[in-house]
């Protein structure tokens, strides 16, 4: 049975119209319920609005409940409570003259309130069943407490780590970065909204948000559309592939255009190439963000944005304030408005949402779905397999659990930063910090001594500013106390890094190096002579070279709400390190953007090149290699790679061919393994990659144990997008290249020809 006022006849009618005319019977409802809206409310399903809760740009909350009564709001975004969403619902579907429910939308970028790692911490898995599963519960956690829509996956390629929200994203990678967003959407949105578990998603930003010039948020973005279709659109054409039920707008410019209101953009590439029959969402009051950009005012604005194919307005209330007078102005049809509205209604009666409004609102569900000691595991698990082990000199870790431990630095005892950046449903009250997860560990075995230490960064208006709820310290004061309990320590292990909003929206870092006041005290506890382990916390590739020349072990930690745990058990071998960056990481800040997979210049001075070569594509003071390549990540254990061995030397354009490894796990521990296929065109029409990931597998090998690995190479592997935009498949040579990370050296080589 639909609800609403005037619905319930809605339904019969529109069974009874589908009966007589063969008419779908959701384009049976939906032509119905137009029939019956007023322009207004057809320009209201179009309008988005906060609820009170979450603001993240300058617009205000308005006293929604007339709104919602004259029915004029179609959505809200980031409400948490399932009560509180029932309220807000039980206004639109039993006080306003149709009764239409809201769609209602929130950041669960990763994790309600059991939080995985940050996004770029979850690819670092690889672990694209896992992923999967990850964002499966956060829709369940998300559903059950009123959220039938998730802005998630985020699917911004990012090569300048400058860029705060790299965080946020896969990583560097597109044919990664698809697997992860196709994975993401598959975990919300299941097979089909009947189960109530499932919620829709919504692929972002689009596009190319991530390639902000020099990562300074929000900035200019001006990029080939050769580069677009062959490096950054993959992630979210696999997301629309997948089903995304909806597309988000960026905030950038994409060839002189806010993306917005850029109909090549929207309806082109996304609809009529892509084939998306979802609706289309700005990003938070990017209409409004069109007249900075020095397009026009906010009336031209909302009808540029409407008639590119945006169907929703986040929050700039553009639309239900203009859109009726553009109407009468002649600057939208009647039929734009009515487009964008069908897309809305659409996906609300795909989620049942007309059957049943409350479908997301169980009190007593929500009860018994949120942070529930199985969700907590898998996280845990996940957790753990995010972590990458950068360094491990003479063994370090895993630690023993004896002796004291001396825990030292901001992230220490933050409960407020464990779980990263943005996760707005997330509960802080509820996670361990580190030294409480060291602690629980370690309870009986051995002795945890912890202190602050330092500050993050040596200002305290940034300190401050960047929102963590850590305290600004005397630094004298913090050296004494940690220099006191590292000497009575038998190792030190160090948590610091990025406070949670280091990274994220608006975190823009234009120096990506230790903050001065952690790397002073490291150099202090450095002079000590005992063992020490940082664990670096960070929402994007930092540049740690003066750690890793200094430091004997490195992990990279990615944040989430049973991060203290997880560290623990890897931290004292009760789990192995498995993770391998999806980013590369710089030597220095200067090198940016960096990625594994650039195109060679004429003048190339080769991978590994080791001193500054005059009249070659170099720098003087730095040597082109990233620190730690993309794909890089060690264990406790150690892998060993045969040759490949190939099916056939050639292919056809129809055909395919077999490479195969052995691997074998030559070190001390059971442990996973994430070997690598990259691919290189060496004769194409135009210039390719010197290599491009075209594979990856999770291989799971006991101590001494050794596996085939197979990979079959297809010719969808080997297309591209040539300079007239077709997607080819050219004959030549080719190279391929399997192994433990992107690195020449970690590779192993192999040639065919596709004739
Ligand atoms: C702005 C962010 O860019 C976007 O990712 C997010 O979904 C919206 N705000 C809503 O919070």
């Amino acid at each position: 049975m639909k609800t609403g006022k005037l619905l319930s006849t809605l339904a019969y009618t529109a069974l009874l119209m589908s009966c007589n005319t063969q008419k779908d019977p959701m384009d049976a409802y939906i032509d119905e319920l137009m029939s019956k809206m007023t322009i207004q409310e057809k320009i209201g399903q179009l309008n988005q609005q906060v609820a009170g809760d979450i603001m993240t740009g300058s617009e205000q909350d308005t006293e929604i409940t007339e709104l919602l009564r004259n029915g004029e709001i179609g959505s809200v975004l980031n409400v948490k409570g399932v009560d509180r969403v029932k309220a807000i619902q039980k206004i639109a579907v039993e006080e306003s003259r149709l009764g239409i429910p809201l769609i209602v939308g929130m950041d669960v970028i990763h994790g309600y309130e059991t939080v995985f790692p940050i996004p770029l911490g979850l690819a670092a898995t690889w672990d694209i069943e896992g992923i999967e599963e990850s964002a499966h519960i956060a829709a369940k956690e998300a559903s059950a407490n009123g959220v039938a829509w998730t802005f998630s996956p985020m699917g911004d390629i990012c090569v300048d780590p400058r860029w705060g929200r790299q965080a946020e994203g896969a990583g560097e990678d597109p044919f990664l970065g698809s697997r992860v967003a196709e994975a993401m959407v598959r975990g919300y949105q299941g097979n089909n909204y009947e189960n109530e578990d499932n919620i829709m998603a919504c692929i972002k930003h689009f596009a190319l948000y991530g390639a902000a010039e020099a990562g300074r948020d929000y900035n200019t973005v001006d990029m080939s559309h050769l580069r677009m279709y062959n490096e950054y659109f993959d992630p979210y054409k696999a997301a629309v592939e997948a089903g995304a039920g909806s597309v988000m707008t960026s905030f950038n410019i994409v060839d002189g255009l806010p993306a917005t209101s850029n109909k090549w953009l929207v309806t082109d590439v996304l609809r009529n190439q892509w084939g998306f029959d979802g609706f289309v969402v700005t990003d938070y009051a990017s209409i409004d963000e069109m007249e900075k950009h020095g397009i026009s005012d906010k009336q031209h604005n909302a009808a540029l944005a409407l008639k590119a194919g945006t169907d929703m307005d986040m929050v700039a209330r553009a639309f239900v304030e203009t859109l009726e007078k553009s109407l009468n102005e002649g600057l939208v049809s009647q039929s734009d408005i009515d487009t964008a509205c069908r897309r809305v209604l659409e996906a609300k009666y795909k989620l049942g949402l007309f059957d049943n409004p409350y479908k997301y609102c169980d009190e007593a569900k929500a009860q018994n779905s949120t942070y529930l000691p199985e969700y907590r595991e898998v996280a845990r698990r996940l957790t753990q397999e995010s972590f990458v082990l950068l360094k491990n000199e003479g063994n370090i870790l895993p630690l023993k659990k004896q002796g004291t431990v001396a825990l030292i630095g901001p992230m220490s005892e933050s409960n407020g930063d464990i779980v990263g950046t943005w996760c707005v449903a997330s509960d802080p009250t509820k996670y361990n910090n580190v030294r409480e997860g060291l602690e629980k560990a370690l309870e009986g075995k051995a002795k945890v001594l912890c202190t602050q230490g330092c500050n993050f960064v040596d200002d305290p208006y940034v300190q401050t500013a960047t929102r963590t709820l850590v305290p600004f310290i005397d630094k004298e004061q913090g050296k004494r106390e940690a220099m006191d309990i590292a000497r009575k320590a038998d190792v030190i292990i160090c948590a610091m890094g990025e406070d949670a909003w280091m990274s994220g929206e608006g975190s823009s870092r234009s120096d990506i190096e230790m903050p001065a006041p952690q790397r002073e005290l490291l150099a202090a506890l450095k002079t000590l002579g005992k063992p020490i382990v940082l664990l670096n916390f960070a929402g994007r590739a930092t540049a740690i070279k003066w750690e890793s020349e200094n430091i004997p072990a490195i992990m990279q930690v990615w944040y989430g709400s049973e991060c203290a745990d997880a560290l623990a058990d890897v931290l004292f071998g009760d789990a192995v390190p498995q993770g391998k960056l999806t980013v590369s990481m710089p030597q220095s800040v200067g090198q940016l953007p960096l990625y594994y997979n650039y195109l060679n210049t004429g003048r190339p001075v080769g991978e590994g090149a080791d001193r500054y070569l005059n009249f070659t594509s170099n720098y003087i003071d730095v040597r082109n290699d990233a620190l730690y390549p993309f794909g890089y990540g060690l264990s406790y254990t150690t892998f060993e790679y045969s040759d490949i061995t190939l099916s056939a030397n050639e292919m056809t354009a129809n055909g395919s061919l077999t490479a195969k490894v052995t691997i074998t796990n030559t070190g001390e521990y059971d442990g996973v393994e994430i070997a690598q296929l990259y691919i290189h065109d060496l004769q194409a029409s135009i210039c390719r990659p010197v290599k491009e990931l075209k594979g990856f597998k999770r291989v799971a090998l006991k101590k001494g144990e050794s596996k085939d690995v197979e990979f079959e190479i297809t010719p969808d592997l080997l297309k591209f997008y040539n300079s007239d935009l077709q997607y080819v498949l050219e004959p030549g040579m080719f190279d391929l290249m399997i192994g433990t990370n992107s690195s020449n050296k970690a590779l192993k080589k192999a040639s065919f020809e596709v004739k």
